[in-house]
């Protein structure tokens, strides 16, 4: 089945209001399904979890739907995703949990490729626990992170290696399975942040190695939650802090306060609508979201082609990133202004980009641009079209 663009954003009705949203990767907007399937819930009654009555069971059923849906997008087991407010949250909680099983002097090994919520929960752990964190360089002409470091970083000592599947400013994607390969040889667990990579790649979290696979529905057309994959095996052997009285079961040890139900069943549904942006009815909902992801990735890498040598052809533009293999996002500055200016310039124009370091506090410091306002962000997700491309361009083009 071909990917049709016309007919994907007619699923949008945020789209409709001539702006050309190149700010996926801050957040996605939602196909109609989501709207009705958050609506449906709403409207046909739902009660808290775990009751008797038929409003909760729908609560429950919506809840076990939603874990299935993750684990179909994720090729994680529906028993191992624990829900969420969001990616930050949950890593910190995950942090937390882990925390507890580290000794002074044991080691954490994270990268500066990383969105900050891939950081700094790790690094704030290991401080509480008297644990070491140890640092994978990226190449700023490149935005590579070389996965040959890790043979140096990895050690007896290391409990846990926290490594993106991509960036969220440069889209580098690192070769995560080699890391992850390399952490389990050394019987250290991978926290793998999957927020950035998911809306663009299909995902195989088993094949990355992660023990931990992290994503965020709002950025892949679902409403603002967060999830983490992994094992209920592994999950078993953590113990978050959590209220007495709430279910000690995996995944619910992991879930704190009354969750956001209608959101699940809004998330159940923009999987739904992923698998079938370019995949028949026929298979079963992993094998949807597989076929569609990889007409996905092809389609926004072939717009991103458009996109980056229409940037690179302009003598006042430098971009950011080179990597091999990479998301289709692109992360540039135009001379003589700040990115917020160039932001502030394409809103006018209807055109939705961010500027900043988005987060990406380490990988604005490598780049050296930190301190300087960071770089104009736009990215393509699979909704974006020719034209937003052009507009894009054709507004940057205008700066010269
Ligand atoms: C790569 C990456 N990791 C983590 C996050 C944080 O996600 P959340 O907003 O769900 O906490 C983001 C958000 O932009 C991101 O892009």
């Amino acid at each position: 089945m071909q990917f049709d663009v016309a007919a994907v954003r007619a699923c949008y009705p945020a789209l409709a209001d001539g702006y050309a949203y190149l700010d996926g990767a801050a957040g996605t907007q939602v196909p109609v399904a989501v709207i009705e399937a958050i609506s449906r819930a709403q409207a046909d009654g739902i009660g808290n979890g775990g009751g008797a009555f038929p409003a909760s069971r729908r609560a429950d059923e919506i809840t076990a739907e939603c874990r299935a849906a993750i684990a179909a997008l994720t090729g994680g087991d529906p028993d191992g995703v624990i829900l969420g407010p969001n990616m930050t949250t949950l890593t910190y909680r995950i942090a937390g949990a882990l925390a507890k099983t580290w000794r002074p002097g044991d080691e954490v090994v994270v990268s500066r490729l990383e969105h900050d919520a891939n950081v700094r929960p790790w690094v704030q752990a290991a401080e509480q626990a008297g644990a070491v964190v140890r640092w994978a360089e990226i190449e700023p002409s490149t935005g590579e992170l070389p996965a040959g470091q890790y043979a140096e970083l990895i050690g007896d000592r290391t409990r846990l290696v926290a490594v993106t599947a991509a960036s969220n400013i440069l889209g580098t994607r690192p070769d995560v399975p080699a890391i992850t390969a390399m952490a389990r040889a050394a019987g250290a667990l991978s926290y793998v942040d999957g927020v950035h990579a998911t809306p663009h790649t299909a995902v195989d979290a088993r094949a990355l190695g992660a023990d931990f696979y992290a994503t965020s529905a709002y950025k892949w057309s679902g409403p603002h939650i967060g999830t983490v994959v992994a094992s209920p095996a592994l999950l078993e052997t953590l113990h978050p802090d959590k209220l007495l009285p709430s279910p000690d079961e995996v995944p619910w040890r992991f879930e704190y306060g009354t969750p956001p139900f209608a959101s699940f069943a809004g998330t159940t549904a923009a999987v739904q609508h992923l698998a079938g942006l370019a995949a028949g009815p026929e298979g079963s909902l992993r094998e949807r979201v597989l076929a569609s992801m990889a007409a996905v990735e092809r389609y926004e890498q072939d717009l991103f082609a458009v996109l980056l040598a229409g940037l690179d052809s302009m003598p006042h533009v430098s971009t950011y990133g080179k990597a091999a293999s990479r998301t289709a996002t692109s992360y540039f500055n135009v001379a003589g202004r700040t990115p917020e200016q160039v932001a502030e310039y394409l809103a006018e124009r209807r055109i939705n980009v961010w500027s900043g370091d988005n987060y990406a506090w380490e990988p604005a410091g490598a780049l050296g641009i930190r301190d300087t306002g960071g770089a104009v962000r736009a990215g393509l997700v699979h909704y974006n079209n020719a034209e937003d491309v052009d507009r894009l361009l054709a507004a940057v083009a205008e700066l010269g």
